[in-house]
């Protein structure tokens, strides 16, 4: 069973795996597939779902709410994330003239707004700024976050795809702890583990979500590569699938990562929640990490 786990001091409990919904939209039968899903990540301790206002070109927000009252899973069981700011051209938003971001005071509002309602739900648990924008005012954004808070309409807010100097920047103008900073972690992305991302999560206790965790499928072009020999010498080892030992070796380091599954298959979600209770040693924790590296560590 998934356990939950606090993003920060004063952060919100989130289960130390979330269900991704990004591609749910783009399978048959959709809206059942995703009952399906919610049901089985809640049965497993799964009960946490990410979200984005883009997922399936503006789609995936309105089957996952659609799904989520069909499932009957209290609201109060489970933690809604979502993310906003990027723009992308879309038959579904035709005014959208190009790919861009718009982390106004104005966008904000109104996409936490709409995604309240496609959602189903009068609040988020989490609300994260998708990308670090250029043009971004921090004081806009900030008075965006105490207006959503004051309202009950979002709990808590953090971001995504920002550096450390992006993080810190945005969080010295807020009176309240951005909670969290999800970035692309796998075996494919392995940046963060050397870059302070990581050291910063650790250091100032805010445990970060990992997106793509399984580099959003190509972890299963399997090849004859030095990588996916030690992948599978370490699955048959552990006795365990690729995508849960690529999990538990997330888990196992101390920044506390969130790996965010992807699958859209209700049986998928409930192997990655098998997968806490795999306990890599060190030296495997390493074999794995150097195949990915493609070279030995310094
Ligand atoms: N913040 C950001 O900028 C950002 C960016 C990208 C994603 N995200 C979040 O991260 C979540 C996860 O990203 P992701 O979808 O790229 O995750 P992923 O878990 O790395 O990849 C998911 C893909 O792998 C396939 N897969 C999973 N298990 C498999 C297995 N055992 N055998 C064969 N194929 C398998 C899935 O297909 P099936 O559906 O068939 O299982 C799916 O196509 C997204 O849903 C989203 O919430 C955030």
């Amino acid at each position: 069973m998934v356990k939950k786990v606090q993003l920060s001091s004063d952060g919100p409990e989130l289960s130390r795996i979330v269900a991704g919904m990004w591609r749910i939209s783009e399978v048959d039968h959709s809206v059942n597939n995703t009952v399906s899903m919610i049901e089985a990540a809640v049965a497993n301790g799964i009960t946490t779902f990410d979200n984005a206002d883009i997922y399936g070109d503006y789609s995936a927000e309105e089957v996952f709410g659609e799904a989520f009252e069909k499932s009957g899973v209290a609201r109060d069981q489970v933690q809604f994330v979502a993310k906003y700011n990027i723009i992308l051209p879309s038959s579904n938003r035709p005014s959208n003239e190009l790919h861009m971001y718009n982390t106004s005071f104005e966008h904000i509002v109104k996409s936490v707004e709409n995604s309240l309602k496609l959602h189903r739900t009068d609040y988020l648990d989490l609300a994260l700024i998708h990308r670090p924008d250029p043009l971004m005012v921090p004081q806009e954004v900030v008075k965006a976050m105490e207006e959503l808070k004051n309202d009950g309409k979002v709990k808590y807010f953090g971001v995504s795809n920002f550096s450390v100097r992006q993080f810190e920047m945005l969080q010295s103008f807020i009176p309240f702890q951005l909670v969290t900073n999800q970035i692309e972690i796998s075996p494919f992305a392995l940046d963060s583990f050397t870059n302070g991302d990581l050291d910063y999560c650790i250091e100032h206790n805010r445990k970060p979500m990992a997106w793509s965790p399984l580099g959003g499928g190509k972890l299963f072009q399997s090849g004859d590569s030095e990588f996916f020999r030690v992948l599978n010498l370490l699955c048959d080892r552990y006795d365990c699938t690729q995508d849960q030992l690529v999990f538990a070796w997330l888990i196992k380091h101390p920044a506390s990562i969130l790996p965010i599954t992807g699958t859209t298959k209700a049986d998928r979600i409930v192997a990655a929640a098998r997968a806490v209770g795999i306990q890599l040693t060190r030296e495997d924790w390493f074999r794995f990490y150097v195949a990915a590296r493609g070279e030995d560590v310094p």
